[in-house]
């Protein structure tokens, strides 16, 4: 039954007539019953440490559209938390950390088997929604990259250059592969923990790859997420893994080969076209309507929403935004996408 899920047959390389299709946040803030419940939960971290409401937000989006996967609502963030470093959310400007700048806030990170108890209900929600889900919806479990989960260590917030961990890249480059190391080491035992819970398949974030320059993007994007794929295959050698180093622009050529991931996401920088003739001969790709035709809505969205589809229809393709949803797009622009997408 499983290897008929629509996602595991793209992810698998498969051409599908209609591409299976799923959203970047679709459990968010654009939605009223996830707003809701994120004020019954109190706060965006509480909830997702309620496995109970966690899994209720990330079923929302499916029960109102749909939606051929289901990603775990949680958050990137919860692994350096897990690690020990403090963390918290400041409405309206996004995440807080404790900063990590030298060998010793490295050396006082917990070990990567460490960290299973303070991330339990995560495993806890990703395994109510194995048993909730429809048969036919894919659980996605995901983890930040380890370089963007190290800006965020560094900086102790989002940052748009992401200049502090460069900093320290650059400055006292022992620390900052100590870091990477913690991190990816982390981040291995979490996915298998996720998988072994209930998630089909697995994606790693790195948002910020895009600020990597030259060989930088090799070490610190790619190569990370390589061991990460690696420790994951090695525990569970049939769980697909979608990567996405955002902002990669034509690095994204040869991604799939260097990750060793079934399967590329691309935001929405790099054409559909370019897409299909350098990144999915080698994969499937996931991909890259702009996020701000979710709040614009009308002709425009369905006409990209088709050309992205035709452009990609001859190869493996899960159809997705080039990043997040935002918090003033359109629950009804979502569905005209969904139109588009399914009925042509
Ligand atoms: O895609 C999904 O729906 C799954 C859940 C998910 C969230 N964050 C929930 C969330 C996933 C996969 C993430 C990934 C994440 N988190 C990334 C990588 C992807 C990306 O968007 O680039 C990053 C960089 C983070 C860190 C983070 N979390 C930031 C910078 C923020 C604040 C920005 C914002 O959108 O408010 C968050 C908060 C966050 N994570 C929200 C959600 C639904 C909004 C929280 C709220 O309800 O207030």
């Amino acid at each position: 039954m499983a290897a008929q899920k629509t996602i595991l047959r793209s992810l698998a390389g498969e051409t599908l007539s209609t591409p299976p299709i799923w959203m970047m946040r679709q459990a968010g803030r654009y939605l009223p019953e996830y707003r809701a419940t994120r004020a019954q939960a109190g706060d965006f971290l509480s909830l997702c440490y309620n496995s109970e409401l966690a899994t209720e937000v990330t079923l929302q989006p499916i029960r109102r559209y749909g939606f051929d996967a289901s990603i775990l609502f949680a958050d990137i963030l919860l692994v350096p938390q897990a690690l020990g470093a403090d963390l918290w959310f400041v409405t309206g400007e996004g995440p807080r950390l404790s900063t990590i700048t030298d060998q010793a806030g490295v050396d006082a990170l917990k070990g990567p088997d460490d960290i299973h108890a303070h991330l339990a209900p995560i495993y806890d929600t990703v395994g109510r929604l194995a048993k909730e889900l429809p048969e036919e919806t894919t659980l996605i479990g995901f983890a930040g990259a380890p370089w963007t989960v190290a800006t965020y260590m560094i900086a102790g917030k989002g940052t748009p250059d992401q200049a502090p961990a460069h900093a320290l890249k650059d400055e006292n480059t022992k620390v900052f592969d100590a870091l990477m190391d913690r991190i990816t080491q982390a981040t291995i035992t979490y996915l298998n923990a996720q998988i072994e819970a209930g998630a089909e398949v697995v994606k790693i974030f790195d948002s910020w790859a895009g600020s990597l320059q030259g060989d930088d993007f090799d070490r610190y994007s790619l190569a990370p997420m390589r061991t990460i794929v690696e420790g994951v295959k090695t525990k569970n050698p049939n769980t697909p893994i979608i990567a996405f180093p955002r902002g990669a622009g034509e690095r994204y050529k040869g991604a799939h080969k260097a990750i060793g991931a079934e399967c590329i996401a691309v935001d929405d920088a790099v054409s559909a076209e370019w897409v299909a003739e350098n990144v999915q001969p080698d994969g499937c790709v996931q991909g890259n309507l702009k996020s701000s035709h979710m709040v614009t809505g009308g002709d425009a969205l369905v006409s990209e929403t088709r050309r992205i589809v035709d452009a990609l229809s001859n190869g493996p393709h899960i159809f997705n935004l080039g990043h997040g949803i935002t918090p003033d797009a359109d629950p009804a622009h979502v569905q005209q996408m969904i139109d588009a997408v399914r009925q042509g």
